[in-house]
């Protein structure tokens, strides 16, 4: 389905019509399909919202560059567009940047937060300097750049190897060239973490090599009404990998915000 909304066409899945909202943010390079296990078997009780970001998936790819106020700003208008006042947002990594964008920017909006494999903190002047470089390598080589130096660092599973770089190689270059300037400009978000009180899930994964659990849990540690997660089984992508723990995570998590909004 395609939304118009904050001057782009957004495409996005709907899964139920009622029940409590909640929105499903993927990562950078990837899209919605990723979640479509975790919310067909375990969320389906409720209205999910599974947006392509900006960029990303079926969704427009302007030029220029993606603050990740401006990809909240999106989200935000999507749930506008769809008459729903609150939601619980979860964002996965690059996903979780827009949430935390989400809850400066629009707290009115928000009725819970799920930050999986994430972290609050704005990039190392090693990091940014990396996606300046990727920057180049994709304008020369096309979206091949990061399929070929992200999928294998995302996780260690074959096949989901070969599903993520599939979804990355199909990723617009404008829109990926947009989502890192947008990441490399972020601002550290830590500050904000004290002022959060709604029901918060930082979920970590014990293979992960792009967020280390230990700077999951400093995020953890700043927010406080949260609980955190760390999966085993998991590296960077828990929807994939270990689709049960996240699911069960995210019941958890939205039992917990239907027993404060009750
Ligand atoms: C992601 O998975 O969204 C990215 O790896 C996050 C990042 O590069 O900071």
């Amino acid at each position: 389905m395609k939304a118009k909304v904050n001057g782009i066409e957004i495409n996005y899945e709907l899964q139920g019509q009622t029940g409590l909202p909640i929105v499903l943010i993927h990562g950078f390079g990837l899209d919605h399909t990723i979640w479509m296990d975790v919310a067909s078997k375990y969320l389906r009780n409720y209205r999910v919202i599974m947006p392509d970001v900006r960029g990303h998936g079926e969704s427009d790819a302007p030029e220029g560059v993606y603050p990740m106020s401006v990809m909240a700003r999106d989200i935000a208008h999507l749930l506008g567009f769809l008459g729903i006042n609150k939601a619980i947002l979860c964002g996965h990594s690059m996903g979780g940047y827009i949430t935390l964008a989400f809850a400066e920017h629009f707290p009115e909006q928000l009725a819970g937060m799920g930050l999986i494999t994430t972290h609050a903190g704005s990039d190392s002047t090693e990091k940014r300097a990396g996606r300046y470089e990727m920057v180049e390598a994709i304008q020369e080589q096309g979206s091949i750049a990061l399929a070929e130096s992200l999928a294998s660092n995302l996780t260690k599973d074959q096949e989901i190897i070969q599903e993520v770089t599939k979804i990355i190689k199909k990723t617009s270059p404008d829109g990926i060239i947009g989502a890192l300037k947008g990441m490399a400009e972020r601002q550290d978000r830590t500050h904000l973490l004290s002022e959060i009180m709604l029901p918060s899930l930082v979920v970590a994964g014990e293979k992960d090599e792009i967020i280390d659990v230990e700077t999951a849990q400093q995020m953890a540690e700043g927010l406080s009404n949260v609980t955190f997660l760390k999966i085993s089984g998991a590296a960077h992508m828990p929807m994939l990998e270990t689709p049960e723990e996240l699911g069960t995570g995210l019941l958890t998590l939205i039992h917990r915000v239907k027993d404060e909004l009750s």
